[in-house]
């Protein structure tokens, strides 16, 4: 259950915190879209005697990257085929995408939006006439699974009215789970690994943020669903807004780094997501873009996207860059092209978007219009809507520029970075794609690591789920932990550190701090330890000078990544002499701890594979271009724990959708 929020101030941290120790059959890590997917479910499959419990950094209502809601789902099949569903993800992903579990997903993606509707989401409808019709008047119309028809955006979206979508997805993940289940504000460190069964997760450990506690969790089965990673490079906010990121900044790359850590392999690190969002703001585009068929204009008024320079330079990424709808990072490519000519800055032309609209609306349809226009902010990114105030933009009046983020990486948006996971049991799923546990058996979304799955932005290969499929996604791996938990019903998880070590482990920091913290005037500068603070500055500063971040255009270079490399290995070592003083800065330091590891891997991904598979997400100097006689493949990685050394490799892509 949720601790009470704090009184005024962080709480000191001291030398030797609680424990609490627990031990359940199945261990849900995260609260976000996937992991409520999990906890929906679970309790519909669970045998008698099973046990579960959800432990969440955050309070789950507004958890994760749907915290402040959303205007759209951007996955729903409906009239589609999930075969086309799948061709749709690999043309966006430069041709690399697991097919099997793409296709496995759009088979059940839509029964999550239709539960989520049922409990209370408003999803827009369209009339026979073609109106849209949002909130209540929608309602009337029925629901989509009694055959209403959704307001289309592209033809993966709708619309929805979504400020309430994550308080509405976690009221029904609580009241199934049930609230003594579920663990809030308690962060999670490290996964833990049997000491007796080789390759077996058999627990984690963490510790509160509101209360100066360790929590010890033993499981036979987990799954971690701790979103992707933000605040790996450095943002282009500064100053006071710095706290701004297209990203949720509460999801540090826990997810990549815990389960690498712990022996799991990685797929498809190299991708990342360099979205291209409202100026500053970091408000949405796919509405301006698919619903009120917006342009984006260069810095001459020109519509670029749709000229000769533009064919001519997608055309060397056929067929990719030649299919109906431009792969999103392809998209980024043609503005980046733009703004390095001299023809920037790119401008959404709001102007014409709304007045070619409003030629066939009446003046209320039209007010309805423009209101729809703050709404797509006010309901996902309502920094964007305040930005609008502060500059007095009336979108119908003023166009507003868009440019390329910093990168980020996540799994389930228009990224594919992630965990290596088995594909269905089925007979036209390749082998190469299912991974055997010890009993022979093939558990859909279990990591190579036994015991282990993951949802949502954890699992790699297969971007486009967004919202509503990491949820679907969260289902699945329901299901199947409960099997697992079932059939090996007799093993008892044992860890191989004590009780002792293991606080030693996450209090590090504090002690540090308590040790050093007189030594200097001001506690934040002590030639005995780095604050995470710092830590961050040095960390952002190395990608984005030399790992492809905003400085360089998104450009890297194999000398470049040599040389991050070696300051990432320094950095991991003084990651040993991190301090903090309250339960705030002790995340902070577990935070960046994450995100060094999580970023880590990215560049290890990209140095391996050497050609630009996706430009407008990054470049290699020394390797432009797509090489697909060489690279047609997945690039894996696998850190072994044993050795502390790293394994990256070639896996073969197998087409199964024509
Ligand atoms: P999340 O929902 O992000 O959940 C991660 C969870 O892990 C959180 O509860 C977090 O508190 C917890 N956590 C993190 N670290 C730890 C730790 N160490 N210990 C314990 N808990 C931890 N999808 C759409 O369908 N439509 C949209 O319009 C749309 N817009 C988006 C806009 C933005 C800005 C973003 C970022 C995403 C958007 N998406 C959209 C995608 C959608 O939000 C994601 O696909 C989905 O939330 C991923 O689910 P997840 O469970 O993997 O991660
Ligand atoms: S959102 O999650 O913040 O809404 P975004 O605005 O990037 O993301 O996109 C929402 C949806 O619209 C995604 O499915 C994305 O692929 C799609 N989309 C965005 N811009 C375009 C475009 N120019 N052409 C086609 N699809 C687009």
């Amino acid at each position: 259950m949720a601790l009470p929020n704090k009184p005024l101030g962080e709480l000191k941290a001291v030398r030797d915190p609680e424990v609490e120790e627990r031990e359940v059959d199945i261990l849900i890590v995260g609260g976000g879209m996937a992991a409520c997917g999990t906890a929906f479910e679970i309790n519909k499959w669970k045998k008698d005697g099973q046990s579960v419990l959800l432990v969440d950094k955050a309070a789950m209502e507004r958890s994760g990257a749907v915290a402040q809601g959303l205007s759209a789902i951007n996955t729903y099949i409906g009239d589609n085929t999930p075969d086309d569903y799948v061709r749709m993800v690999r043309n966006d992903l430069m041709g690399l995408v697991r097919e099997d579990l793409i296709f496995d997903l759009g088979n059940y993606v839509d029964d999550s939006v239709h539960l989520f509707e049922e409990w209370g989401l408003p999803i827009w409808k369209k009339t026979d006439d073609g109106k849209n019709l949002d909130g209540k008047k929608g309602l009337k119309l029925g629901t989509l699974k009694s055959g209403a028809k959704p307001v289309r955006t592209g033809k993966w979206q709708i619309m929805i009215n979504g400020e309430s979508y994550k308080r509405i997805v976690a009221e029904a993940a609580k009241k199934a789970l049930g609230e003594d289940n579920i663990l809030e504000r308690v962060f999670i460190v490290e996964l833990l690994l049997d000491a007796n069964v080789p390759n077996q997760v058999a627990g984690a450990v963490g510790f509160s943020v509101r209360e100066n506690k360790v929590f010890i969790i033993k499981c036979k089965t987990m799954m971690v669903a701790c979103g992707g990673a933000v605040n790996i490079y450095q943002p282009r906010s500064v100053g006071e807004g710095k706290g701004r990121a297209w990203y949720p900044v509460w999801n540090a790359g826990s997810t990549y780094t815990m389960c690498m850590k712990v022996g799991a392999e990685l797929t498809m690190m190299e991708n990342r997501f360099t979205p291209a969002r409202f100026k500053d703001g970091y408000g949405p585009v796919g509405a301006w873009f698919l619903l009120f068929k917006a342009k984006a204009l260069n810095g001459l008024g020109e519509n670029y996207a749709a000229g000769d320079v533009a064919k001519k330079e997608l055309e060397r990424y056929a067929p990719y860059g030649t299919a109906a709808i431009t792969p999103t990072c392809l998209r980024n490519h043609l503005m980046l092209f733009e703004m390095k000519e001299g023809r920037g800055p790119i401008q959404m032309d709001t102007v014409t978007a709304l007045a070619e609209l409003g030629k066939t609306m009446d003046k209320k349809e039209l007010k309805h219009l423009e209101s729809e226009a703050w709404e797509d902010f006010l309901d996902m990114t309502c920094g964007q809507a305040n930005l609008w105030c502060a500059q007095n933009c009336e979108p119908e009046k003023k166009n507003s520029e868009i440019m390329p983020t910093e990168p980020y990486l996540l799994g389930s948006h228009s990224g594919c970075c992630g965990l290596w996971v088995s594909g269905p049991d089925l007979d036209w799923v390749p082998d190469s794609y299912k991974i055997k546990a010890r009993n022979g058996k093939i558990y859909k979304q279990m990591t190579t690591v036994e015991g282990l799955f993951t949802s949502g932005d954890g699992v790699g290969g297969s971007g486009h789920k967004f919202s509503s499929g990491s949820h679907a996604e969260g289902r699945i791996a329901a299901k199947q932990m409960v099997r697992f938990a079932a059939d090996f019903s007799d093993y008892k998880p044992a860890l191989k550190q004590s009780k002792d070590e293991l606080v030693d482990m996450i209090y590090k920091p504090v002690r540090v701090y308590l040790d050093n913290c007189e030594y200097t005037t001001d506690e934040d500068i002590n030639p005995n330890y780095i604050k995470p603070n710092g830590m961050m500055y040095r960390m952002m500063k190395a990608t984005h000078e030399y790992g492809a971040g905003t400085a360089t255009y998104y450009q890297t270079s194999s000398k470049s990544l040599e040389v991050v490399m070696d300051l990432l290995q320094t950095m991991r070592e003084d990651c040993e002499k991190m301090a903090a003083g309250d339960l705030h800065e002790l995340m902070r330091a577990w935070e960046i701890y994450h995100r060094i590891w999580t970023v880590e891997a990215h560049l290890r991904h990209i140095q391996f594979r050497k050609e630009t598979r996706y430009p407008g997400f990054y470049y290699q100097a020394d390797f432009p271009g797509q090489d697909d006689k060489n690279w047609f493949c997945f690039v894996n990685s696998k850190y072994n724990p044993e050795k502390a050394q790293w394994d990256i490799f070639k896996k073969d892509y197998v087409k199964i959708i024509p």
